[in-house]
């Protein structure tokens, strides 16, 4: 071999290296390059990413890894987590967990489905949906690496419904190097061992535990984790006998960190206790604590921060069960009170155990899925929203509003006792009917896993339609006994009533003497989505020619025509998970249809499309005209009613919001041709509260809003302006008010002046009835799959206990795969990536025979040294 083709190998030898390098080399995939304010000057970021997610049923979980030294803190061996940041969409993830482990069972590089997490898991974050970044106080840090038991962190994510296209939401950690004077960590009190009695109102799970730590501990947040039995949980340190509360949370709320608002400070020799509380009426079998749906948790955990020094000298960050039983003799009072009703919070019973992207199971009165912006106070809140949906929302009236299409409260109608009003509906002699719920509350026992109502041997036993006269008389009263969970009704013009009853899951017509259903539809107490269920079925809007359209509902996000006879002709909606760039989802697609109206004389249906809170309008073949959402609306918008007055508006009222910079609970007057907002207009003292339904009678110029809480039906009237500029309108005796909308009569002039006719003829419409139905694939499939009571009762008692993977939250319909394939990218990148090293190595093999066999010829001729 001459030397110049050894210097070319070497020359090779070192391109080889380099390329291995580039291969196999670590690259940084931290930002280091952040806004340092508030943060150490090496403080950088590492995004926890899901690595390309697809769910492709609702409610699954997935699971991904990263190594601390290698990921986490770009190959330096220690540090500190200073802050917790989403990089998620609310619609994608319902919630995320972080969890520090000792060991990764699977490859760090893969996606699991979360059967196990890891070993030695201990949740350290917990995100739900909108919360705020989490930031640790100053000087504290949660460490992790070398000298911890945190060496991987694993990321889950629990997904509300099937992803198009693969997700990769996340946590962003912003991490030091630098040592913090303090240390947070994760104190964890649960109960195993123990079982709750069948339909017992109130029972209490208790743990506690002498701190025997050698330093004291200061708790900055805390979580509650029960399932849907679990009412309150209620932490405390007591010293001496006397209880200083930590916090108080409601299980059903979202799974964050809540801070801890007073200043406690735990010493060695306090106690820790934690009183969980259960209501087990309406589940007639008992409830062990375990990890399944069909367990229970008592889980109470305090996010504290102590002495950095003294990090190696912590005590066992547990306390399982009761060891000091005597204690709870002394307990406050007020332990086992529930937290005031927060509806936005209140929605996870439902995200967390069966919800959907759909909002099956939700809770109207009081649980609102999307409804978490804002609302999530993590320690050390920023009160700034980052939802698009938030932006500028507060009361910014725009240039459209005119206070002459704003309404007067009139007072309230009746003064008759009803319950929870589902729908109302004005015929053409001005008569209202309302259908509410007697002494029926849905609440989070309504359903079960599967959309089944549960009691389903309690009707109504009032009559359930009460009409009233315009002055609010009663005028006759009827369906008693037929009916369980009323929604929605809609009365056509011949006196017809549709009613929607969510828990039988079936529309009917009622014929105008209220004595005779003389259609059904749907099968009784039976959800699906095909043509014969409906599920949970929420309004009616009917054609003049007795064809009518069907929003369904809560777990399907469809909308179905049928004809006059009740056949299905056609369907359209889909339900979504996508975000468009102005923040709502696309055009056509729901998250909960929840009330529908129609304009005829313009050519449109238009659906309050509830929990996207926006309105959407269509022509009534299914053609998407426009989509309504003001900023006023916030975040859900319940109901809408149209009126052709002023050449068409339409009436709306949106839901309960908490929190700051949410728009209040309202009515709202909009241009149906335009779509602007006209008016905001309210009740005085208390505003409304829970409005579910509308109803306008055009004729008296008045709309009416029912209330599922306060259980009230309100009138209002339009403003004596809006009176006196009226339209002429002809009434044709049963029928709904049909104005002329003559050109002359109308005062607002509409922006866009164009399309005053709608954008579609009816009849051509009406004659496209032949359009086949595509129902069935368009359903997002949560009805059949999720089968939580079908779940093998897992590992019962202490291991079953820890809230590991919000392990009962996870439906067994988890794939049996039990890793996921990473995305297509990822895996091409491997190949590619072996591809280049192959070759290169054997090169560097050659390479080295080749020096070796020079080296040795070399020895042999010149000998050993
Ligand atoms: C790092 O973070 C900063 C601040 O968030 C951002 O502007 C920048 O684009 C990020 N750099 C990279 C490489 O991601
Ligand atoms: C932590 O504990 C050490 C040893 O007890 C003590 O010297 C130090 O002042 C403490 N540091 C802080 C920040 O409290
Ligand atoms: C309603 O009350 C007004 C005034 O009291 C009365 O003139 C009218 O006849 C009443 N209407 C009905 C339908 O009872
Ligand atoms: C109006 O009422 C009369 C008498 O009740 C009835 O005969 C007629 O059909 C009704 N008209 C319409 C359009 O409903
Ligand atoms: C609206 O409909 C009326 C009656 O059908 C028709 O005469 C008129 O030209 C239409 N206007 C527009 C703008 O399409």
């Amino acid at each position: 071999m001459t030397k110049q083709s050894g210097t070319q190998l070497w020359t090779l030898l070192l391109q080889s290296v380099t390329l291995v390098t580039l291969v196999c080399a670590q690259v940084d995939k931290r930002n280091c390059s952040i806004d340092h304010s508030g943060l150490p000057s090496d403080a950088c970021t590492f995004d926890l990413r899901m690595r390309g997610a697809q769910p492709k049923q609702s409610d699954q979980y997935y699971c991904t890894g990263y190594s601390v030294s290698r990921d986490i803190l770009g190959s330096n061996t220690d540090g500190y987590i200073l802050r917790y940041e989403a990089i998620a969409d609310a619609g994608t993830a319902h919630h995320i967990l972080v969890f520090g482990c000792e060991q990764l069972e699977h490859d760090k590089d893969s996606m699991w489905s979360c059967g196990k997490v890891c070993v030695g898991d201990q949740i350290i974050f917990a995100w739900a949906k909108n919360a705020d970044p989490l930031t640790l106080p100053k000087d504290v840090g949660q460490h992790i690496g070398k000298g911890t038991s945190i060496n991987f962190i694993v990321v889950q994510i629990h997904y509300v419904v099937p992803l198009q296209s693969p997700d990769t939401s996340g946590i962003r950690l912003y991490t030091t190097q630098q040592r913090q004077k303090y240390i947070s960590g994760i104190y964890l009190l649960l109960s195993y061992g123990v079982s709750i009695p069948p339909d017992t109102e109130k029972v209490h799970i208790d743990s506690a535990c002498t701190f025997d730590w050698e330093d004291s501990i200061i708790p900055i947040g805390y979580r509650t984790h029960a399932h849907s039995l679990g009412k309150v949980i209620s932490g405390y340190k007591v010293h001496n006998g006397v209880y200083e509360m930590i916090g108080k949370g409601n299980p059903q709320w979202p799974q964050a960190f809540y801070p801890v608002t007073s200043h406690v400070e735990i010493n060695p020799g306090d106690v820790l206790a934690a009183r969980c509380t259960f209501s087990s009426i309406g589940r007639h079998r008992k409830t062990e604590i375990g990890a399944t749906a069909n367990d229970e948790m008592c889980n109470f955990y305090i996010m504290y921060y102590m002495n950095a020094t003294l990090e190696n000298n912590r005590g066992r960050g547990e306390c399982l069960g009761n060891s000091v039983p005597l204690l709870f003799d002394s307990i406050p009072a007020d332990s086992d009170t529930p937290l005031p009703p927060n509806p936005a919070l209140e929605d996870v019973a439902m995200g967390h155990h069966h919800h959907s992207l759909n909002g099956e199971n939700k809770e109207e009165s009081e649980k609102d899925d999307t409804a978490l912006k804002q609302s999530i106070p993590n320690p050390v809140t920023k009160p700034q929203s980052e939802h698009p949906h938030d932006q500028g929302k507060l009361h910014n009236l725009g240039a459209t509003m005119d206070p002459a299409f704003s309404l007067k409260f009139d007072g309230e109608v009746g003064g008759m006792k009803i319950g929870q009003v589902g729908g109302l509906a004005v015929n053409g002699n001005g008569d209202l009917y309302i259908f509410h719920r007697g002494d029926i509350v849905w609440n989070s026992l309504s359903f079960d896993d599967e959309n089944r109502y549960t009691l389903q041997n309690r009707p109504i036993e009032v009559d359930s339609i009460v009409i009233v006269d315009r002055n609010g008389t009663l005028k006759r009263s009827f369906a008693k006994n037929w009916f369980f969970m009323p929604h929605g009704l809609t009365v056509d013009s011949d006196g017809n009533m549709y009613v929607t009853d969510v828990a039988l899951h079936q529309v009917f017509r009622i014929l105008p003497s209220g004595d005779k259903v003389d259609m059904t539809l749907g099968m009784r107490f039976e959800p699906g989505s095909d043509n014969d269920h409906f599920c949970k079925p929420t309004d009616v809007a009917v054609l003049k020619n007795g064809d009518f359209f069907v929003s369904d509902g809560y777990c399907n996000n469809r909308i179905l025509k049928f004809n006059k006879n009740g056949y299905v002709v056609s369907s359209f909606g889909s339900s979504s998970t996508k975000m468009g760039l102005d923040g709502y989802p696309p055009p056509s697609t729901f998250f909960l249809p929840h009330g529908l109206t129609l304009a005829e004389d313009k050519g449109q249906l238009c659906v309050a499309d509830r929990e996207n809170g926006r309105i959407q309008c269509f022509a009534l073949d299914g053609t998407f005209i426009r989509q309504i959402h003001p900023p006023q609306f916030g975040r859900a918008v319940y109901a809408l009613e149209y009126s052709p007055n002023h050449n068409g508006l339409l009436f709306a009222v949106n839901g309960p919001d908490v929190g700051v910079n949410m728009p209040d609970t309202e009515g709202f007057t909009i241009d149906i041709n335009t779509g602007n907002l006209l008016a905001v207009w309210n009740r005085p003292s208390g505003g409304l509260m829970h409005p579910h339904d509308l109803a306008v009678d055009d004729r008296d110029h008045v709309v009416y809003v029912g209330e599922l809480n306060p259980s009230k039906v309100w009138k209002f009237k339009m403003d004596q302006t809006m009176y006196s500029a009226l339209p002429q309108v002809s009434v044709d005796n049963n029928s709904n008010t049909v104005a002329t909308t003559a050109a002359n009569t109308i005062i607002v002039s509409s922006n866009s002046g164009k399309n005053t006719n709608g954008s579609l003829n009816s009849n051509k419409d009406l004659n496209g009835a032949n359009s086949k139905p595509n129902v069935g694939n368009k359903v997002a499939g949560n009805v059949n799959n999720i089968d939580l009571t079908h779940t093998a009762a897992g590992n019962k008692g202490l291991a079953g206990a820890k809230d590991h993977a919000t392990s009962a939250d996870q439906a067994n319909d988890l794939p049996k795969t039990e890793s996921i394939d990473t995305e297509d990218g990822m895996g091409a990148s491997l190949i590619i990536g072996a591809l280049l090293v192959v070759p290169v190595l054997i090169l560097i093999v050659i390479t080295i025979l080749v020096r070796l066999y020079h080296t040795v010829s070399h020895l042999g001729t010149r000998g050993l040294p």
